[in-house]
């Protein structure tokens, strides 16, 4: 049912834990599942330099935000936000359907934690 990279990912999430300092935090939550995630951003120069993440929900979701942290990790903040569902899910070599939504939360958390740095910072 999963792949390989999703129980990998799974096992050994990279990058789960909290930013103090963090310049952008970003959470959202799936109303149907009550899935949580959270995900931090340390930001120097336009440069993603550093990246946590805390997900309160299932496999999928633990797993997608794993490889979504190493996906923006380095990237500039436009890369990032460029950043969609269905790159997620293609870094994990796909998703059952029924779980399509949890690849959701990754996206929007990413979104969402750009937005507080830009709001924090008072960048466009
Ligand atoms: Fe809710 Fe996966 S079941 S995020």
């Amino acid at each position: 049912m999963y792949s390989n990279k999703v129980m990998d990912h799974f096992n050994n999430p990279r990058n789960m834990g909290e930013i103090e300092k963090a310049d952008g935090v970003g959470t959202v939550g799936n109303a149907k599942c009550g899935d949580i995630m959270r995900i931090y951003l340390v930001i120097e120069d336009n440069v993603i330099k550093d990246v946590k993440f805390k997900t309160f929900g299932c496999g999928a979701a633990v797993a997608t935000s794993s490889i979504a942290t190493e996906l923006i990790k380095g990237k500039t903040v436009d890369e990032a936000l460029n950043v969609t569902n269905k790159a997620v899910m293609e870094a994990l070599d796909g998703l059952p359907t029924a779980k399509i939504h949890c690849s959701l939360l990754a996206e929007e958390a990413i979104k969402a934690a750009i937005e507080d740095y830009k709001n924090k910072k008072g960048v466009e």
